[in-house]
This record gives C-alpha cells, sequence and structure tokens, in this order.
C-alpha cells in the first residue's frame, strides 16, 4: 500500500454559503490537508454573517481550533448583492448549527501576509470560494507575501457555460470584477475552476443519503437537502471542486487560455472574455462528474472509516 499524502497546507478564502460549506467540511474531513485557517469575505452573504457561519461550521466539526479571520466588507469598487434566495438569509438556507466556540480575530489581509511570510515559500496553497476581494488586497498591497503563496485555485467565472448571474457572468466574479481582473493578472500560480465545469459536479436526491457515514458527511447531506430548496431535480456543487481540484487534479481536464474580466458598468460586468494579449491562465474545462462526487463522499467519510 503506498504512503498517504502529505497533507497540504492550505488557507480557505469563503463566504459561506451552503455550497461553501460543503467545501469546508469536506477540507476539515478528507485528511488531506492542514487547513491553517478560513478568511471570510462578503459574498452571498454579508461579512458577519459569512464570519459567524465559518465559526459555526467548525464549532459544528469540534475544530474551533482552526482560526478565523474577518476579511474585507464590501467588494474594491462596487457595491455587493447578497444572494438570499439561493443560501438564505442567514447564508446556511436556515440550518441549525452550535453556536461559535471562538471568536473571529484580527483581519484577513494581515493574517494572510503573516501566514505566508512565515511559512517557506510556495508552501500555502490558498483555495478561494468567493469574491476575490481579500485575494486582489493582498496581491495590490502585499506583492512581496502574495508572491510566496503555492497554489491559487478560485471557483469563478464562465468561459463557454452561461452565466449564472447574467447572461455571460458569473457570481464570485461579477459581485467584484475589479478584484477578478488583479488577481488573474497578477502573475500567480492560478487555476480558475468556472461554472464549465462546476455544473457537471450535481448532487441528484436520490445520492444525499448516500453521503451519511460521519459528522461531516451527515451534515454535508442536511445542507445538501437545503440547498436543493424545492422542485430542483439536481444541484451543482461550485466550490467543492475547488477542494476536489487541489487532490484529485486527474478528475479535472486544464485548458490554458488567454482571458479578462469585463470591468466595465455594463450588465455583464464580471464576465470572462478571451483576450488573445491577457495573461495564460490555467482553467478547468473538463470533469468527471460522477468521479468528483464520489471523490466527495470518500474524503467527507475518511475520520469514519480509519477509526473502523
Ligand atoms: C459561486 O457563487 C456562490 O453563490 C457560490 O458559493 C459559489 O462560490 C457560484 O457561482
Ligand atoms: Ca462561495
Amino acid at each position: 500500500m503506498s504512503a498517504p499524502a502529505t497533507p497540504r497546507r492550505v488557507i480557505i478564502d469563503t463566504d459561506p454559503g451552503l455550497d461553501d460549506a460543503v467545501a469546508i467540511l469536506y477540507a476539515v474531513a478528507c485528511g488531506r490537508f492542514e487547513v491553517l485557517g478560513l478568511t471570510t469575505v462578503a459574498g452571498n452573504i454579508g461579512i458577519e454573517a459569512s464570519t459567524s457561519n465559518s465559526l459555526r461550521l467548525l464549532a459544528a466539526m469540534a475544530r474551533s481550533d482552526v482560526p478565523v479571520r474577518r476579511g474585507a466588507a464590501q467588494p474594491l469598487r462596487r457595491g455587493g448583492a447578497e444572494l438570499t434566495s439561493i443560501h438564505g438569509d442567514d447564508g446556511m438556507g436556515g440550518l441549525t448549527l452550535p453556536p461559535p466556540q471562538a471568536q473571529a480575530q484580527g483581519e484577513a489581509v494581515g493574517w494572510l501576509v503573516e501566514q505566508l511570510q512565515s511559512a517557506p515559500a510556495g508552501s500555502v496553497d490558498i483555495l478561494a470560494l468567493g469574491p476575490l476581494t481579500n485575494i486582489a488586497l493582498l496581491v495590490r498591497d502585499h506583492p512581496d507575501a502574495a508572491a510566496r503563496m503555492g497554489r491559487l485555485i478560485v471557483m469563478g467565472g464562465a468561459v463557454d457555460e452561461p452565466g449564472n448571474i447574467g447572461a455571460r457572468s458569473e457570481y464570485n466574479f461579477a459581485t467584484d470584477p475589479e478584484a477578478a481582473q488583479m488577481v488573474l493578472g497578477a502573475g500567480l500560480d492560478l487555476t480558475v475552476i468556472p461554472l464549465d465545469v462546476t455544473r457537471r459536479v450535481r448532487v441528484l436526491p436520490g445520492q444525499i443519503a448516500s453521503l451519511r457515514g460521519s459528522r461531516a458527511g451527515d451534515l454535508c447531506a442536511e445542507i445538501i437537502a437545503l440547498y436543493f430548496g424545492t422542485g430542483r431535480e439536481s444541484r451543482p456543487l461550485h466550490d467543492p471542486c475547488v477542494m476536489l481540484f487541489a487532490v484529485e487534479p486527474g478528475l479535472f481536464g486544464l485548458d490554458t487560455l488567454s482571458l479578462a474580466v469585463d470591468v466595465s458598468e455594463g450588465p455583464e460586468a464580471g464576465a470572462l472574455v478571451r483576450y488573445p494579449d491577457g495573461p495564460p491562465i490555467k482553467v478547468a474545462m473538463r470533469v468527471d462528474g460522477p468521479g468528483a462526487i464520489e471523490a466527495l463522499r470518500h474524503g467527507l467519510n475518511a475520520a469514519q472509516r480509519s477509526s473502523c
């Protein structure tokens, strides 16, 4: 039997959010990551709820040792737009979670700088699940620290796929287009995970029960049931694809594309556009959807298996 891979050291930048919650549960449960902390950003829900949801999810997993740092309360230049129609008024679809067992201390960007400067260069990956405001502030104000990050894996954008907030625009990039453009042009080891693949990683109602089997799996099944809302036949697991790509890149097919972000004031602000002069960016364009769901189920229940 081959030795288990050394866990990857990661920081999760997030706006929970139901699919963010699934991604966080997977990350803390699967044994493939050393989660150094969560940085929060306003997106699906405002910064207070985003931060509180992060703390409460960690409490539910008995992982309040993982620090949470409060990040940007609004995009760089624009007003934000909460997505309560999908994630509920609390960002978590009304899910009952325990109260926080810790507090969010300090602020996100300064903490990111400390983490990146105190770790060996290239040894910490950032998994970005929300609008890219915090990461853009890091890149803009602390380029030397930003250059020390390992991989940056970002859920956002749509290439050949229609958008989910505009005809061509995806929610995370549309919420803070200037941040997305800054991050895409920063010369980092970046992989973008757009709707072109996340829409193909779908849970069907009949699969929800099969995710159960551990604290993380049971909670995840509850969250996905809420994420279905009423009348939907399946739901895409956008943010968990970032975690799955980090540990199972073979599930995905990458292209290198020259892209830019629409930073106009028009209705497609935030849309990704093919732009020959744009920076070459690794973009996941293909995925083994059923394989990804199986990897998710396996990772959520990893702790349970190892205690058998
Ligand atoms: C992205 O938007 C948010 O609603 C989800 O959490 C995900 O990060 C999908 O477009
Ligand atoms: Ca998100």
